[in-house]
């Protein structure tokens, strides 16, 4: 099977899932973020805009602004957001001067570029951030995710979704690299952590949100990778009925100071 994948569909379908599962990952995503009212801060990738609103949400005095390679990704994010300064760069020559912004934030940005590419945009998130100001990106490590019991046609897609990533260039294991890329990108002051997820029994809300966001995912990108996606995620959301069933993943969210 041939996948040319990207996240990088924008129909009225895909915005929704995208705007969902920002809603469901900002509690642990811009757990350890925080800003003041008047501070700028910048969403380099900003996509369709989905993690700008809930920066928004949370802290409503800053005066934010979204970069995108994508044209059509901006023409989305700016349905939601006409007030805000989006502009279409490459995060690797960023179109700001050194010392413009107190934070930038980024996430789901770097698994999609290569390693060179991801150090180079990090290059310009410290150029452009102020002294004492910081970087703060989430990224994924798809080697980490786990069923109990392990579901065949899940783990497949997962696999086939990772060769896909990689082929368009991407990295669906990076979050463990992301420390290494700050450092040389040239930051000092480094935090980065696991953030380490459970799914099950004890907490069906959470167990459901979880499985929800992963099907999502195989649902969306069903058009890209052709039908054992959907299969996929029919197995997936069937995780919930069987006896003992867990679900694990594991993301990377950093923190660099300037
Ligand atoms: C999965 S989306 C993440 C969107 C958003 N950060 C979120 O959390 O919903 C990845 C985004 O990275 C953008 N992108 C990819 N390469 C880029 C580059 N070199 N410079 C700027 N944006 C890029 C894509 O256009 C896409 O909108």
């Amino acid at each position: 099977m041939t996948a040319a994948y990207i996240h990088g569909s924008t129909d009225d379908r895909e915005v929704a899932r995208l705007d969902k599962q920002a809603r469901w990952c900002a509690p642990w995503v811009l757990a350890r973020f925080d800003a003041a009212p008047g501070m700028r801060v910048l969403d380099l990738a900003t996509g369709v805009g989905s993690m700008a609103t809930e920066l928004l949400a949370r802290w409503p005095g800053i005066v934010l602004s979204g970069v995108d390679l994508s044209a059509t990704q901006l023409a989305k994010a700016r349905r939601h957001h006409a007030a805000l300064p989006l502009v279409r760069a490459n995060g690797t020559t960023l179109p700001f001067p050194d010392d413009t912004f107190d934070r930038v934030h980024g996430s789901w940005f770097l698994e999609h570029v290569p390693a060179d590419v991801a150090v180079q945009a990090l290059r310009e998130v410290r150029r452009t951030l102020k002294p004492g100001g910081y970087a703060h990106f989430t990224e994924v490590d798809n080697s980490t995710f786990r069923t109990e019991p392990r579901l065949p046609k899940v783990h497949a897609a997962l696999d086939e979704l990772n060769a896909g990533q990689q082929r368009a260039g991407g990295d669906p294991f990076i979050g463990p690299k992301l420390a290494g890329y700050l450092a040389a990108a040239g930051f000092g002051r480094i935090d980065a952590r696991e953030n380490p997820m459970t799914g099950d029994a004890n907490d069906l809300v959470f167990f459901r949100g979880f499985i929800d966001e992963f099907a999502e995912i195989f649902e969306g990108l069903d058009e890209a990778l052709g039908a054992p996606l959907t299969a996929a995620a029919t197995e997936l959301r069937g995780l919930i009925d069987l006896p003992g069933a867990r679900i694990e993943y594991r993301s990377t969210i950093a923190q660099a100071h300037k």
